[in-house]
């Protein structure tokens, strides 16, 4: 194999379809994928994958530094793209604990093992890279200074649909000064910190990239995009955080882990890149778009179902607005979006349609008792 690469967190959301992206393209890496299996991890969304040479699965917690030495030298590792963590804001407001044991303590474990095992080889650092995910929310809260939207300033083909609105004059770009508000992104902000850090001290070839709100197919249904259309199938009602006005910027997921292949190979080290589609969204206009696409594709009035949205107590320290200003990103390395957002929503909300039973199992929680019974001897 030319390179072991470990992804950590490949049975999540967007893991997935990093872990799908390289298996796929790059039959000559070894694809070495370190998923604990929390409730967010679900082996279903690798199902395709588990029989090809380049594949390996791994169930293992990143806070396991025993765990983690042990893969690094026996699989040789010369890379790892770190994307396990403690991901929906709601629960880290609940339980913060496990938010900082798993995004702090879990990413300092894998860059202990990285530095532990690069430094026994007589190339040292050479040739290896640890490529740690990020998201645009350690940055803060935008504001709303244009409300009623404007027409945004920069556009991509994310955006170039019905909706190209931008509703503030700022954006969050590379240089942003960090200010975390919500306990998950406390813990990403942190976890930033540590991978610079072995960077700056240490002379570890790191990368950090900044994403913006991704939706797509595999994404657990606590988050809105998957919670609203299921609810809308099913005819619950739809809890609208405060008045819906908060602005969020969204990207089709394969086009997220498009941009992690490109930094991966051509980033320069030492390097944070912003990834975002200029394609911001008020959640009411989403939702409101989520329910005529759910009802036309179930050949219901369309429209039908807008009388489930409902108006709930607004989520604490909400941040109102996310955009990201990915140009540099789009110069340096030749990335954009390749997905118009309205041909994403389609194409999401068909994909929860069409795999009802992977909704009934993760809503049902059947996968996570098969999984125990799978895993219980290793
Ligand atoms: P997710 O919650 O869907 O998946 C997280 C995965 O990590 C799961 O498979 C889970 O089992 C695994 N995991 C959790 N704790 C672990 C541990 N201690 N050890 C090993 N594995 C563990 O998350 P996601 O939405 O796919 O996000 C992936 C990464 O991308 C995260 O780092 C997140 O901060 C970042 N991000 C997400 C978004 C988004 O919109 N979802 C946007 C920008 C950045
Ligand atoms: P979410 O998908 O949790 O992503 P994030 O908080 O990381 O941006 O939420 C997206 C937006 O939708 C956010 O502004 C909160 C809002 N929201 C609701 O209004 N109702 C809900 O039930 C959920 C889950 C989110």
């Amino acid at each position: 194999m030319d390179r072991n690469i470990i992804i950590t967190g490949g049975a999540g959301f967007i893991g997935s379809h990093v872990v799908r992206l390289f298996v796929n393209k790059y039959p000559e890496y070894r694809i070495i994928c370190v998923d604990k299996l929390t409730y967010a991890g679900n082996l279903a969304n690798l199902a395709d994958l588990e029989q090809r040479p380049n594949f390996v699965f791994v169930k293992a917690d990143i806070c396991d530094l025993d765990k983690m030495r042990s893969l690094m030298k026996e699989y040789n590792v010369d890379s790892i793209i770190h994307l396990a963590a403690e991901s929906h804001v709601d629960r880290s407001i609940k339980d913060p604990f496990t938010f900082a044991r798993t995004n702090v303590m879990g990413t300092l474990s894998l860059l202990q093992a990285a530095k532990e095992h690069w430094d026994t080889l007589p190339e040292k650092y050479d040739g290896k890279l640890f490529y740690h995910i990020s998201t645009d929310e350690v940055y803060g809260a935008l504001e709303l200074t244009h409300p009623e939207g404007i027409d945004a300033p920069f556009t991509t083909k994310a955006s170039s649909g019905k909706n190209h609105e931008a509703y503030g004059d700022e954006f969050f770009v590379e240089t942003t000064a960090y200010n975390p508000h919500s306990p998950y992104s406390a813990s990403k902000a942190s976890s930033d910190h540590f991978v610079r850090a072995y960077h700056d001290t240490y002379g570890m070839p790191t990368i950090v990239t900044n994403c913006s709100n991704n939706y797509g197919p595999y994404q657990f249904p606590e988050k809105l995009i998957p919670l609203f259309i299921n609810n809308i199938r099913h005819r619950k009602p739809l809890p609208v955080y405060g008045k819906g006005e908060n602005v969020r910027d969204w990207l089709y997921v394969e086009d997220h882990a498009r941009a992690i292949d490109v930094i991966f190979h051509k980033g320069k080290v030492a390097e944070t890149y912003n990834i975002g589609g200029f394609n911001e969204w008020k959640n009411i206009d989403i939702i409101r778009t989520i329910i005529s696409t759910v009802d036309r594709l179930l050949g219901r009035a369309e429209g039908e179902d807008l009388d489930l949205i409902t108006y709930v107590t607004d989520r604490a320290g909400h941040d109102l607005r996310y955009a990201i200003d990915s140009r540099k990103l789009q110069k340096e390395l030749g990335w954009e979006p390749s997905l118009q957002f309205e041909e994403g929503i389609e194409r999401t909300v068909r994909w929860y349609l069409d795999n009802q039973e992977w909704m009934d199992n993760v809503t049902s929680g059947d996968y996570l008792k098969y999984y125990e019974e799978m895993y219980k001897d290793r």
